[in-house]
């Protein structure tokens, strides 16, 4: 067992601070990865201020982090995929049962038997599982992904969380050129999917609260920007949309949202609000348009992501912060106030 640096949370209204973690020796077919870049998803947030708690309470102190990316530092003895040295990266899952009809389709996360990166029972150590605000990490090479070398490490975290919430659903859903797409809230996962929706070839509207984002959103590769607060502007794109992706992390209202798409159009809400959102069944009815949802993405998928992203040269447009600096960047989260993710500097936990 090795002891390792970390930021953690004591209590729903405790800052993070440095703390000391184990992580396991790896064992046969793990891989122990020196974390160099983790990205702060508004899910860290929401667990280490326990506002999921009647889906998946907090455990604490919790670790927070799944946009991990690294250098492999040790492997055991059975692992062919990598070596040390080489540039890996973990996501939102660190395990699966990898038998069951889920894992066999490539949707571990739907795994009944699935572990997160962190906050889920820890089947080595007891205990629950800790994320990447930490200097290591130890992972079954399952659930370890290589990352194209020539990608900005920092801009690459947040595909592993922010990259495949959005891609898996638009892949999913057939956005592809000559389709109108809708991106509501441009933070860490709007803006990935505006990214996305782009490389796609659609015609691409974002539609955010923040007005000063406008310029951004037209560069990040929108085709228009609609101020959500504006019920005209609203209004002109009354069931226009093939798709709209809802990444709003806050309650709002989705039937405004749901108006906008076209006869059996689709949206898919990726945003994880605390409180339940209220849909009319006219805003369905009307056109037959269907409201799903999607939780991140299988193994396979995150790296398809990976791969595509190399390919595209497409990373997130971060804010790289030392690990000290990051009860402020969540508070600027929560103001709608980050350009368009943080990714933190572990480099920075050295001097703790
Ligand atoms: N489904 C999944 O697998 C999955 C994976 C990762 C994250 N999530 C969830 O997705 C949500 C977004 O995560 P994120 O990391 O992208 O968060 P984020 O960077 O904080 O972005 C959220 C954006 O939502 C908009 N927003 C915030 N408050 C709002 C309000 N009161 N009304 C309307 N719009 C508001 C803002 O965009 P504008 O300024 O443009 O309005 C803000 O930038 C979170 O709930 C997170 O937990 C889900
Ligand atoms: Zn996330
Ligand atoms: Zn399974």
């Amino acid at each position: 067992m090795n002891h390792t640096k970390a930021y953690s949370a004591a209590s729903a209204t405790s800052p993070l601070a440095a703390a000391k973690i184990k992580r396991r020796n790896p064992t046969e077919h793990d891989v122990q990865m020196e974390i160099l870049f983790c990205g702060i998803c508004h899910s860290d947030v929401h667990q280490v201020r326990n506002e999921w708690s009647s889906i998946m309470p907090t455990v604490y102190p919790i670790v927070p982090g799944h946009e991990i990316v690294g250098r492999v530092t040790k492997i055991g003895a059975a692992v062919a995929k990598y070596k040390p040295g080489d540039l890996v990266a973990v996501g939102c899952l660190v395990d699966s049962d990898g038998n069951c009809p889920h894992c066999q389709s490539g949707l571990e996360q739907f795994c009944p038997n699935m572990t997160l990166t962190f906050n889920s029972p820890d089947k080595h150590l007891g205990g629950v599982t800790y994320g990447g605000y930490s200097e290591s990490i130890v992972v079954d090479e399952r659930f370890v992904l290589r990352v194209p070398s020539h990608l900005n490490l920092a801009g690459a975290a947040p595909l592993l969380c922010a990259g495949i919430t959005t891609y898996s659903p638009m892949r999913r859903w057939g956005v592809t050129k000559g389709k109108k797409v809708g991106v509501v809230g441009l933070g860490g996962l709007g803006h990935m999917g505006v990214k996305f929706a782009h490389a796609f070839g659609a015609t691409v509207v974002v539609f955010t609260t923040s007005p000063g984002k406008k310029d951004d959103a037209l560069r990040l590769g929108a085709n228009e920007v609609v101020v959500s607060r504006d019920a005209n502007a609203m209004q002109k794109h009354t069931g226009s949309f093939d798709f709209i992706l809802d990444a709003v992390s806050a309650h709002h209202d989705i039937n405004a949202y749901l108006n906008l798409l076209r006869p059996n159009g689709t949206i898919t809400i990726v945003g994880a609000p605390e409180k339940p959102l209220a849909v009319s069944a006219f805003s369905l009815l009307m056109g037959r348009r269907n409201l799903s949802g999607s939780l991140i993405g299988g193994i396979a998928e995150t790296q398809e992501v990976l791969d595509f992203c190399g390919q595209h040269n497409i990373t997130a447009d971060v804010e790289v912060i030392p690990i000290q600096k990051v009860n402020e960047a969540y508070e600027r989260l929560l103001k709608a106030d980050v350009k368009y993710r943080f990714s933190i500097d572990m480099a920075s936990l050295k001097s703790e």
